[in-house]
């Protein structure tokens, strides 16, 4: 599915596309400077004969969710090539490639800069180098700390409530009671540490009888994903039920289940976030039993809200998608509409 939407998305593409490497120095000091020289290399962010321009500076390509959403954004640039320019940056998870990326497409001077921000803070200087410049941030699906005039909007989910969905999916799927475990995002993440306090709140507050008996990152990835679940099986061997972050972290965690000889979906109970593909398969097949959607396919409003940005007209500080709660009941009833 990842492979298929991406090459879809290659072949198509008439977008600048920046991907960070290493090579040589230190790994981090060499995908640095290929940052910084790539996103110069693909200078004339200027006015294109009115286009609109924008760059996005991308986390990654940690899960089968980031890869839909840079699809979502890329297939809208290669589909409007009249009236916008999309310059991508693949920051590889490191903070500071997205950093560098950004202060180039400042250099660039790009209409509007979008970013998903890897973790919450260490934003404040860059964004403010964007606003003396006059560029408006758009925080597309992870929040960051830092004050509210320093970006223009948010475009993403709650991820708070995602996490309070999920709770009550998991109390539901082992009837109020048992111990559990949870597997986080990346550490400082707006949508690992939401999820978490939403889930962890309503846990504490509504079912006395359910113990999370211990919770870990698994940084998003499915190798991590299992990893950890491994360590937990382990030491937890009593545990009914495991709650992921993202729905590549269960999938890891399922192959773990697997192997140390239980059923997931039965023996363990699975509730996670995103609802890609890969997550419905597992449903439909009994091993998987509840995600909470989380929409990555943010392109067109991201350009929209872009280009709103650039005309000078007003948008909301946040522009809160809408998502559903599928288990493994409906879950074969859907798979076909599944766009990611
Ligand atoms: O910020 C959204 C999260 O980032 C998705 O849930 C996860 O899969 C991704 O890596």
């Amino acid at each position: 599915m990842k492979k298929k939407l991406l090459s879809v998305v290659i072949c198509a593409a008439m977008v600048s596309t920046l991907l960070v490497g290493c090579g040589g120095k230190t790994e981090q000091a060499a995908s640095n400077d290929q940052a910084t020289e790539e996103a110069k290399a693909d200078e004339g962010g200027a006015d294109k004969g009115g286009k609109l321009v924008v760059g996005f500076a991308q986390i990654g390509q940690e899960s089968g969710w980031r890869d839909a959403e840079t699809a979502s954004i890329q297939q809208y640039a290669a589909e409007h090539p009249d009236e916008v320019e999309l310059k991508f940056a693949d920051a590889q998870q490191k903070q500071e490639n997205q950093i560098k990326a950004i202060k180039s497409f400042i250099e660039q001077g790009v209409d509007v800069i979008g970013v998903a921000p890897v973790v919450e803070t260490g934003w404040d200087q860059v964004f403010a180098e964007a606003k003396d410049a006059g560029i408006p941030i758009v925080l597309v699906d992870r929040t960051a700390d830092v004050d509210e005039d320093l970006y223009a909007t948010f475009i993403g989910s709650d991820f708070i409530e995602e996490g309070k969905v999920a709770a009550q999916q998991m109390a539901e799927l082992i009837g109020g009671k048992g111990k559990i475990v949870e597997i986080e995002g990346t550490v400082g993440a707006s949508a690992a540490t939401d999820r978490k306090t939403g889930f962890d709140e309503e846990i504490a507050a509504n079912y006395p009888d359910i113990e999370i008996v211990a919770s870990q990152t698994g940084d998003f990835t499915r190798a991590q994903g299992k990893e950890v679940m491994e360590s937990f099986l382990k030491s937890n061997p009593d545990i009914v039920g495991v709650y992921c972050h993202n729905d590549d972290m269960a999938l890891g965690a399922i192959e773990a289940i697997k192997e140390a000889g239980k059923k997931p979906g039965e023996d363990i109970v699975t509730v996670s976030v995103d609802g890609i593909k890969g997550i419905f398969e597992a449903m439909v097949a009994g091993e998987a039993n509840c995600t909470v959607e989380c929409n990555p396919l943010l392109g067109p409003l991201f350009f929209e809200t872009a280009q709103k940005l650039k005309n000078g007209e007003e948008v909301e500080k946040w522009v809160k998608s809408v998502d559903g709660v599928f288990t493994s009941e409906t879950a074969a009833d859907v798979i076909d509409e599944r766009a990611y």
